[in-house]
């Protein structure tokens, strides 16, 4: 059986699932992108599993394998955290109805034909039936595998749910898929389709794309889809104060390569991206004298002063700018070296007043930034 490709914590948990759903004779099936990814031979990222009944009921009987579990009433849905630090989603098959484009649907209990019909891909809409085995697969998503092909299930799919327009493009740079729907998603997003959408969940779909690891070819797809426009120049470019492997340097690095200023206020007004990330961005953005004082200043001490009213974000975000670049990393690395010196003088000079020490600390930034002498050269003074 292919359910054997798992690694061994999940398998423990389908088949303790499998023993229960039989023991109650109820129908249960792994669904979604953990079937996809066993087809293709791909290593499984989470567990789905859809039951044609209420997930509440499962839970007493493997509450002891569990840390701590969540439950939704009003979509019956489940989320398990298990003791050997798997979680899983346990989900009742439903039927959905939009009522308005881009907002949440209302959905009604049913059974996996009708919650595979409700999905997004024909590749995301087959299940395995737990009690035996089987694959079930009515919207033919292997044979779209096989020809690598990416396309909707059901009628007005992108109109209604239009963040399946960024998870499109995801999975294609993902698994090297043609989009067969193309021309429906240009026509679409030309009608206003992601406009439908809360900042907050196109901000999510984004946060899912940059977690790629084809996360610059997909932002690439979504700019010829002109939902955003971005400078292909910049996108990926190298940064030395952080590294790619952190994906707030991804966040940041799109934030920069964002030619409309109205696509870069999406970043920066959502509940999604912490504060901090917001605020340096927000700067950026709005207090944008900081660029042209820099261009104009050759001067380090007066580089530094400019520089120290930053934050450690926008300096990330400046290093970018290829006439900045060496006047960021100078300041990074005399910010160390004047904190060092600035904290064991204060400590030597007894006696002197705040306003004298602070003009002696000036003195000895402005001989260090302008000369280069180290801080650890300067103690002599
Ligand atoms: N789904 C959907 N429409 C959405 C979001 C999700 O139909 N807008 C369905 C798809 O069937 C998808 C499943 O819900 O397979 C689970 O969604 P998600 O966890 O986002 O994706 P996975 O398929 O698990 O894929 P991955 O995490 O690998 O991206």
């Amino acid at each position: 059986m292919i359910i054997e490709n798992l690694d061994n914590n999940k398998l423990f948990i389908v088949y303790l699932l499998i023993n229960i759903l039989k023991e109650k004779n109820i129908r249960g099936y792994l669904v979604g992108g953990a079937v996809r990814d066993l087809i293709l031979g791909e290593k499984v990222r989470d567990i789905d599993i859809g039951l044609e009944e209420d997930p509440k009921i499962i839970i007493p009987y493997i509450e002891n394998h569990l840390i701590s579990f969540t439950y939704h009433e009003k979509f019956n849905t489940s989320t398990l955290h298990f003791k050997n630090g798997e979680s899983i989603d346990l989900i009742r098959c439903r039927k959905e109805k939009y009522l308005n484009n881009g907002g949440l649907p209302i959905v009604q209990p049913s059974n996996i034909r009708d919650d595979l019909f409700r999905r997004d891909f024909t590749i995301n809409a087959m299940a395995i039936d737990l009690l035996n085995g089987e694959i079930i697969d009515y919207h033919f998503g292997k044979e779209d595998l096989v020809n690598k092909r990416l396309k909707k299930i059901h009628e007005n799919s992108y109109l209604e749910d239009p963040t399946r327009i960024f998870r499109a493009v995801k999975y294609a740079m993902r698994y090297g898929l043609e989009i067969s729907d193309e021309d429906e998603i240009i026509q679409c997003i030309q009608n206003g389709a992601i406009d439908t959408l809360s900042v907050d969940r196109i901000v999510k779909e984004i946060l899912m794309i940059l977690e790629e690891d084809t996360w610059t070819e997909a932002l690439c797809y979504l700019n010829e889809l002109n939902i955003f426009k971005v400078n292909k120049e910049v996108l990926g470019k190298p940064n030395t104060l952080e590294s790619y492997d952190n994906i707030l340097l991804r966040i940041l690095n799109l934030f920069y390569s964002l030619e409309r200023e109205e696509d870069k206020s999406i970043l920066i007004n959502n509940s999604i991206i912490p504060k901090e990330i917001k605020k340096g961005m927000g700067r950026y953005l709005y207090e944008k004298d900081i660029v042209e004082k820099l261009q104009l200043q050759n001067n380090n001490y007066n580089i530094y002063n400019i520089l120290e009213k930053s934050t450690y974000i926008e300096r990330v975000i400046l290093l970018w700018n290829k006439k900045l670049k060496y006047k960021i990393i100078n300041f990074e690395k005399n910010l160390n070296n004047s904190k060092i010196l600035d904290e064991n003088f204060i400590k030597s000079i007894k006696g002197k007043s705040g306003r004298e020490i602070n003009e002696i600390v000036k003195n000895i930034k402005k001989a260090s930034l302008c000369t280069g002498i180290k801080g650890g050269n300067l103690k002599w003074l």
